[in-house]
């Protein structure tokens, strides 16, 4: 073990303080970070592990770094979890609370929780070359971890066999483990299950389909009730993509359907091509179906989203990388790189008779039940209007996230725009925009500031928003470096990087093309 693993370090560091540094978005101390991993609630905290370079702040010496969060805005960083070693590099998974005691490594009265993770397997290995899936426990609730002496428990002998998410299924005859993992370059689902988390039995495959031009990677299952309904339960598959993602380079699509405890099978309205994208012969026909897949974030930055296991109120939590294998590790931030997305609960509503996603930023803290519990107003405005003309809204405010609501009546107005940290002549900023005519919410991040650290950094990217009965509802958090947009109560989300270089920023709202009317503009701060 390196001297700097061993190192005594302070397990916090004051959020919003450096440069681009978020205020409400976890970000490792002093080192990289991708996927979040073992996401789980127990004993009143969050624990949020994750992929993470001890050692620098580029991709390499994979480990689960550590964090904990009562109210999943504020995280605390802990010690390494589970470090990779002279074999295997510790690449993503899963933790569960073992509450029947089925893996031995805890009690029925002290359960241990337990670390579902995949080895990649390095030369001094006698696997070496492959990903197989490897247990870790620990019963000091999460802060020290020990692998277990049988590693590997599943190997299919591939090399690219990964990413397990395990959650207990409850079904007719009984109750058991269900792990869900990829085949990452056969864009493969495959399932597994298992009585005791230590020896599995394969149970089917799903896959390729819809999004299949990169890996397929970091997949969950969960169900869900449409609208709240219990006699209306439909499972959520999340399948993330790296390369082929509506924005371009990563992004996370979904289908729903039913799993049968051995089965995943897709609802019709959610295939949009059964065999996959590349299979059309046609590549005019895959891009336009590629928007007509489901996608969980529309925007450049949410990668690698998966759920918590074990929460209070079995809300459905997930928390996603907010990056881009496309240029993540040149991220102009130091001496950290990347964060996570917000917090984001999710539900299953019906559109146009279809079940899809909805998700809403977790911005009160889940057990106090409050809203905003560190928001201080900054705007709260009722109905006015807008008629080609700007507003000036509230600026951000250094150290804090802002928060900006808003419901907007249509009118004869061809485009609204937000510009966000915008500088005052006019050059900077990131342009939030809808369009009434085509029916598009754009987020331009051309002109955000620091754009050229990568050739595929500049972009703009738009998703379908449909006005319901005139109005556009949004909620906008933007954090230093990110802008993450909800629209219309989270059936679209876009979630995008910035990297501002103007000194004083401003926020602007403007109508063009006509009037619209401003139904709600509440802006606040959060720290
Ligand atoms: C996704 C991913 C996973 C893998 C991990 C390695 O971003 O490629 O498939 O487990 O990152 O860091």
């Amino acid at each position: 073990m390196s001297a700097f693993l061993d190192a005594a370090r302070p397990e916090t560091f004051q959020a919003g303080t450096s440069r681009f540094r978020p205020a409400i978005h976890f970000t490792a101390r002093d080192t990289w970070l991708n996927d979040p991993n073992g996401l789980v609630f127990h004993d009143g905290l969050y624990h949020l592990f994750y992929q993470n370079n001890p050692y620098g702040n580029v991709w390499g010496n994979m480990s689960w770094g550590h964090a904990t969060s009562h109210d999943l805005l504020h995280w605390t960083e802990h010690p390494v979890a589970i470090a990779c070693d002279e074999t295997a590099d510790i690449y993503s998974g899963s933790v569960v609370v073992d509450h029947g005691n089925t893996s031995g490594f805890g009690t029925a009265d002290a359960p241990a929780l337990v670390a579902i993770y995949t080895s990649a397997y390095k030369a001094a290995s006698e696997h070496r070359g492959r990903q197989a899936q490897c247990l870790a426990h620990s019963t000091d609730a999460g802060m020290t971890w020990q692998k277990y002496d049988r590693n590997p428990v599943l190997t299919r002998d591939s090399a690219h066999f990964r990413d397990p998410k395990v959650f207990r299924y409850q079904g007719d005859h009984g109750a058991c483990w269900v792990m869900v993992a990829v085949e990452a370059q056969h864009q493969k689902v495959v399932f597994y299950r298992s009585e005791d988390l230590k020896s599995w039995d394969f149970l089917s495959d799903f896959g390729p389909a819809n999004a299949d031009a990169g890996e397929w990677e970091c997949p969950d299952l969960f169900p869900l009730a449409v609208d709240g309904d219990p006699d209306n339960i439909k499972w959520v598959l999340i399948v993330n993509v790296n390369p082929g993602a509506v924005a371009g380079g990563s992004g996370g699509q979904y289908f729903i359907g039913h799993f049968d405890g051995a089965r995943f099978l897709p609802d019709a309205g959610s295939l949009v091509a059964p065999a996959g994208l590349a299979s059309l012969p046609d590549p005019q026909a895959g891009a336009a179906a590629l928007q007509q897949c489901l996608w969980l974030d529309w925007g450049r930055d949410c990668y690698a989203s998966v759920s918590f296991s074990n929460t209070p109120d079995d809300r459905r939590i997930i928390i996603g990388w907010m990056n881009n294998w496309d240029y993540a590790n040149e991220l102009p931030t130091a001496p950290w790189r990347s964060s996570m997305t917000l917090a984001r609960e999710v539900r299953l509503t019906a559109v146009n008779g279809s079940a899809r996603l909805i998700q809403q930023p977790v911005l009160a803290d889940p057990c106090a039940g409050e809203e905003l519990p560190t928001a201080r107003d900054q705007m709260n405005a009722g109905t006015f209007e807008l008629r080609n003309s700007t507003l000036r809204l509230p600026d951000p405010v250094p150290g804090s996230a802002q928060v900006i609501e808003a419901e907007i009546l249509a009118g004869s107005a061809e485009r609204f725009d937000f510009r966000l940290f915008g500088s005052s002549d006019g050059s900077e900023g990131t342009i939030l925009s809808y369009n009434t005519t085509s029916a598009h919410l754009t987020l331009d991040r051309r002109q955000s500031g620091n754009t050229c650290f990568h050739g595929k950094f500049a972009s703009a990217e738009s998703a379908p928003v449909d006005l319901e009965k005139g109005v556009l509802k949004l909620l906008i958090v933007v954090d230093h470096c990110s802008v993450e947009v909800f629209a219309q109560g989270g059936k679209t989300v876009l979630t995008d990087l910035i990297f501002p270089e103007t000194e004083n920023p401003e926020n602007w709202l403007s109508a063009v093309g006509g009037s619209a009317t401003i139904l709600k503009l509440a802006v606040s701060s959060l720290t």
